[in-house]
């Protein structure tokens, strides 16, 4: 997809789709409510064209509601789409664009021109770049292996500015969403792809990949290197598959940025997730490919952060391997000596995320990160917590997670933040070694493992983000398809740039 600002009246503008926001601004108070739909343009040149749907009471412009005017009279578009906000907000502006793509695509419509929402109280810049975010993520269809897939994506957006207002602070909003949108629509696409295509050496190769085409410098490591540095946590995950693990480090050092801090960005990557030994049941597990998306948030993550350039250090380290039952598979009640010299007591095979991060927790320390941040599909716990709305979030660190709370009011994306508390460390305190694995009892399980975590973290600040019950979406959206949602990853790239601020 193509993207530029138009600048120019809205009746000028010569488009396949002209896409105009609308918001009911009646007061609520008065019964039956009667709808007031103000079009949200700077200047009324549409008034007229629009006047007799918005008249009709037909259009509540309710969140994502559409309505279509073909050949409205005396504008060169060909047809008006109103978009309904529901709430003068951004994150309903970044639906609605969404919506107005995903009502495109299905027609055939290759280019669409969307105006930037003018109200008061919504900052335009913040509009047009989640405008330009929604837009990508409403292009995405998750169908690339099907054989009759057109290829439906739209080939030019149009942001559409109707005021001489703040020319040059739009194109920056429009090309931070283009990174953005972008940026996320990468992570969605490696987690889309089956386990049979997306081993632990293809992410690695992806990763690298995308770090020389944006300048980042990229280390791929096998198993050789898992040895080296005494990583047994990873390892035992690992040591069940015929497929080689991947140990994905990359870098961006700016000339321009201080020596500390340095951000530690940590992905699990597990590319499939069977349980091991402790196998999981066959219902549902082909959604287990989707284990690497705490991984992929991480690589979309710094190539957003390769093209927006904050002036802070930053080092991303995703452990990718493929967790499975075999002859040579780690055992329940194994034991496994991570890298940081702590020994785990393996009770179930199947809480093999919270090892490999272990050990990329403790290589990132010893790389030097000074804050870190993980993001990982750890437990089904947190989905029972929280269902498929909110992701967990935890953190030893309330200045460092107050960044991340700041950065969420731009990303508009959904944490819910839960303790981390050592009363929960009793729950994985193991007889033979110095922590194991899984708790006890099945109550808390996404605090137990972030409990685990934090272990290996020691008393660097931290935020680990769990993201089991919303990298997959089961039912799709107006303004987003079903499948894998990219989250976390513009929330993480706007962390990173709170402390470059
Ligand atoms: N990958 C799963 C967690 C998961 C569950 C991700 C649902 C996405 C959707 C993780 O490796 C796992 O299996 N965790 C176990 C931990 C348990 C054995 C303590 C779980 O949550 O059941
Ligand atoms: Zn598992
Ligand atoms: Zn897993």
């Amino acid at each position: 997809m193509k993207t530029k600002l138009v600048t120019g009246k809205l009746d000028r503008v010569s488009s396949d789709l002209l896409v105009i926001f609308a918001l009911d601004t009646a007061e609520k108070k008065q019964s039956p409510a009667k709808p007031a739909i103000k079009l949200l343009t700077a200047g009324n040149g549409a008034a007229k064209a629009t006047a007799s749907i918005l008249g009709s009471g037909e259009f509540a412009a309710g969140s994502c509601d559409t309505v279509l005017l073909h050949a409205p009279s005396g504008f060169k578009a060909e047809r008006i789409l109103l978009v309904g906000l529901g709430k003068a907000t951004t994150a309903e502006v970044r639906k609605a664009a969404g919506a107005a793509v995903r009502f495109a695509k299905p027609r055939r419509l290759r280019e669409l021109s969307i105006v930037i929402p003018s109200l008061d109280g919504l900052d335009p810049a913040a509009a047009t770049r989640a405008l330009v975010e929604g837009a990508y993520v409403g292009d995405f269809d998750p169908d690339t292996y099907r054989t009759d897939r057109k290829d439906q994506s739209i080939e030019q957006l149009n942001v559409v500015l109707d005021s001489r207002a703040n020319q040059a602070a739009m194109e920056a909003a429009l090309r931070e969403g283009v990174i953005l949108g972008e940026a996320q629509n990468f992570t969605r696409t490696l987690v889309n792809e089956p386990g049979n295509v997306m081993t632990p050496t293809v992410l690695g190769q992806k990763a690298a990949e995308m770090c020389s085409q944006y300048g980042l410098t990229c280390e791929v490591y096998g198993a050789d290197k898992l040895k080296e540095l005494k990583m047994g946590a990873f390892w035992g995950v690992t040591k069940g598959s015929e497929e080689p693990p991947a140990l994905i480090v990359m870098k961006y050092e700016p000339a321009k940025a201080p020596a500390s801090p340095v951000l530690g960005l940590v992905g699990k990557g597990i590319t499939f997730d069977t349980g091991g030994i402790s196998i999981k049941p066959a219902d549902g597990m082909e959604k287990m490919k989707y284990d690497m998306a705490g991984g992929a948030a991480m690589i979309g993550a710094m190539q957003a952060i390769a093209q927006l350039k904050p002036a802070v250090r930053v080092i991303s380290v995703v452990c990718a391997a493929e967790n499975m039952p075999s002859g040579t598979a780690m055992k329940p009640g194994d034991v496994q000596i991570a890298m940081s010299g702590k020994s785990i007591e393996i009770i179930n095979t199947d809480a093999e995320g919270r090892l490999v991060l272990a050990d990329g927790l403790a290589y990132a320390r010893q790389l030097g990160a000074t804050h870190l941040i993980d993001a990982a599909t750890l437990t089904g716990a947190c989905v029972v917590a929280l269902g498929m709305v909110n992701a967990g979030a935890f953190s030893n660190d309330d200045d460092t997670y107050q960044h991340f709370t700041d950065a969420l009011k731009i990303s508009d994306e959904r944490f819910w933040r839960l303790p981390v508390e050592d009363d929960y460390r009793e729950l994985i305190k193991s007889s033979i070694a110095d922590i194991m694995n899984t708790g006890g009892s099945r109550y808390g399980g996404a605090i137990t493992a972030a409990m685990f975590l934090k272990e290996f973290v020691e008393d660097t600040p931290w935020i680990h983000l769990d993201i089991a019950g919303v990298a997959w979406t089961e039912e799709q959206k107006p303004w987003m398809a079903k499948g894998p949602s990219g989250i976390a990853v513009r929330s993480i790239a706007e962390w990173v740039r709170s402390y470059a601020k």
